[in-house]
């Protein structure tokens, strides 16, 4: 079975055809990075208007890539929330139009659950497992039991964790996107320089807040004024990302005390699990508690067609394949 996938919630034009057997044919990424970096952020307007002027090329670049004829996809899939919603219908009816003219079902995914099936794409990972999902827009931990069964531990009260890289970098004037170059600033820092507030994680529960961290950096960073020198930033930039990962670590202990002890792994998943360092801790967290530790390929980690394509296949048998209740405020029923 070949399924074709679309993702276009935020500022990622992306097709991709992926096979019931794992093989990813092509995975075409338009990334709008550069459209969106003098504002410092993704601007929705900008990014619907993008989508529409791409989809169209990505698609027949993806198609080309794979080496298959339109006839030969059996299915199509693309992200109907939650994201921009600008972007979102112009993926989603990208993808309605074509399973329409095929004559092929047509999948909506939730971009959530699209992240949280990634890690069974590139590795052997069975039902139940916990997750840890770190993105942009989301921050919370959930027992993933099957292709259509979730249940949310906890999440953030504020903001995401990769909003909180976002912000951060910002503030050290490093461009938008923050997540990567405060990962490499942060390689020449010293990880143990600054002792940041880590909000939350003296209670018990799995529940995130990244708001009283930001703010906490906005005061340091006003306190050198001026005279914030490469060092000073580098330093900055390990404790921050050593913190972030301390939290993830901090909650995820809760997290294993009342999950289903039938779960014998932990994946990382979302934008943020591309971070080498915050992936190599939670490794050896993940080990240490007798848990095995899966995340994907970085080119996975980050918003693709191919997480949305392969969110199809295992979706498409499932009789409520849609309703995964992996955002409180959205759901697809
Ligand atoms: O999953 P994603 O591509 O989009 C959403 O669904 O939101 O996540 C994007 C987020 C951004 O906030 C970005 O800064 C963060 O993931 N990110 C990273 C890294 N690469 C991307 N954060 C930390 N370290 C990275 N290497
Ligand atoms: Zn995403």
């Amino acid at each position: 079975m070949i399924v074709i996938g679309i993702e276009s919630s935020c500022d990622e034009t992306s097709v991709s055809l992926v096979t019931d057997k794992k093989v990813i044919l092509s995975n075409v990424i338009y990334s709008q990075i550069d459209m969106h970096k003098e504002f410092g952020g993704v601007v929705p307007e900008i990014a619907a208007r993008a989508h529409l002027e791409h989809i169209s090329s990505v698609f027949d670049k993806a198609m080309l890539e794979a080496g298959i004829s339109k006839a030969e996809i059996d299915a199509v899939a693309a992200t109907c929330g939650p994201g921009l919603i600008g972007g979102v219908v112009v993926g989603a009816s990208f993808g309605k139009g074509l399973a329409i003219s095929l004559r092929k079902p047509f999948i909506p995914v939730n971009h959530l659950m699209a992240h949280a099936l990634t890690p069974r794409l590139t590795n052997e990972l069975d039902y139940p497992y916990l997750l840890m999902l770190a993105s942009g827009g989301h921050c919370f931990i959930s027992e993933i039991l099957s292709p259509s069964d979730t249940n949310t531990l906890g999440g953030t009260i504020d903001d995401s964790a990769g909003e909180c890289f976002d912000k951060v970098a910002k503030m050290l004037s490093i461009e938008y996107p923050g997540g990567p170059k405060i990962e490499k600033l942060a390689k020449s820092g010293d990880p143990m320089s600054f002792q940041l507030p880590m909000p939350l994680c003296s209670q018990k529960n799995c529940d995130f807040s990244f708001s009283g961290l930001k703010t906490s950096i906005k005061y340091l960073i006003q306190k050198s004024k001026d005279d914030i020198t490469a060092e000073h930033k580098a330093d900055l930039c390990a404790s921050f990302q050593r913190t972030v990962s301390e939290i993830f670590i901090n909650r995820l202990r809760n997290a294993i005390k009342i999950m289903n002890p039938k779960i014998k792994s932990l994946a990382f998943a979302g934008g943020v699990s591309a971070n080498q360092y915050i992936n190599s801790r939670m490794k050896e967290f993940a080990h240490s508690n007798g848990l095995n530790f899966f995340n994907s390929p970085i080119r996975l980690c980050t918003d693709n067609g191919a997480m949305v394509a392969w969110c199809g296949i295992e979706q498409l048998p499932c009789e409520s394949y849609i309703g995964c209740d992996l955002h409180p405020t959205w759901k697809l029923k």
